[in-house]
């Protein structure tokens, strides 16, 4: 069985392919994974995984694009049987396929930046969670922090905010305001594999916290 990992986050910009490509980079240094790219004709993702194959091509490594719900379906389908993970890119908007990721995923990750915009946002992802969840009550959606200033306490105080008012489980793990982040998407890179030690840490939590979830699922 493979385990499926989706990112989804309505505002655009907020950090999903980081996510994404950040785990998928991780997760098939052990297991063949697939990067499944929805946020089309975009494709961030897509990008990246091209640029990566150039130098750093993996057969652990496979990416997938899906542009409906139905594809999504389809490909996830097809790369359940050949990868151990399936890492989906969701959409900036709410649609069909946010929805279908919800359903899929066994667990999905909402990033948040620590801003009023991206928090105020994320509300509109809350309905259709609920929804998702009156049709499949294990839907498993929990925030996680990225861009966070631990040290402003603009970024406490939003963080406080959220909880009183989201609602939502969140990941102990998060990603702070680091260009390491920036600089590996550009080069088709995991941030593991630039030099920023603080950046390598974030991403070896995130990936280790997700895997700890998971195999809570199992038992
Ligand atoms: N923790 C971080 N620190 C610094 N820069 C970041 C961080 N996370 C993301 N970024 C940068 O912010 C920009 C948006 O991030 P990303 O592409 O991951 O978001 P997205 O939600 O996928 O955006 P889009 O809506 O464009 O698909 C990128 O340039 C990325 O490198
Ligand atoms: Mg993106």
């Amino acid at each position: 069985m493979a385990w499926i990992v989706g990112i989804i986050q309505t505002k655009g910009g907020a950090g999903r392919s980081t996510f994404a490509t950040n785990l998928a980079a991780h997760f098939s240094l052990q297991e063949p994974t697939t990067l499944i790219d929805c946020d089309l004709p975009q494709g961030t993702s897509s990008s990246w995984y091209a640029l990566r194959q150039v130098e750093f091509a993996s057969k652990n490594l496979l990416l997938a694009k899906a542009r409906t719900h139905l594809e999504l379906i389809q490909k996830a389908k097809e790369h359940a049987a050949i990868s151990k993970y399936l890492i989906i890119d969701g959409p900036p908007r709410l649609t069909e396929v946010t929805r279908a990721i919800m359903i899929l995923s066994n667990l999905c990750l909402i990033p948040l930046g620590a801003s009023a915009a991206e928090i105020w946002s994320t509300t509109d992802l809350l309905q259709t969670l609920a929804e998702a969840r009156s049709f499949k009550s294990e839907v498993d959606a929990r925030l996680v922090w990225t861009r966070f200033r631990a040290q402003t306490r603009e970024a406490q105080e939003l963080k406080d905010a959220v909880n009183r008012g989201l609602k939502l489980d969140e990941l102990q793990a998060r990603l702070g305001y680091r260009v390491a982040f920036s600089e590996a998407l550009a080069r088709g890179l995991s941030a593991e594999e630039c030099a920023d030690r603080n950046a390598q840490a974030e991403v070896l939590s995130l990936a280790e916290e997700v895997k700890r979830i998971l195999a809570e699922k199992e038992r």
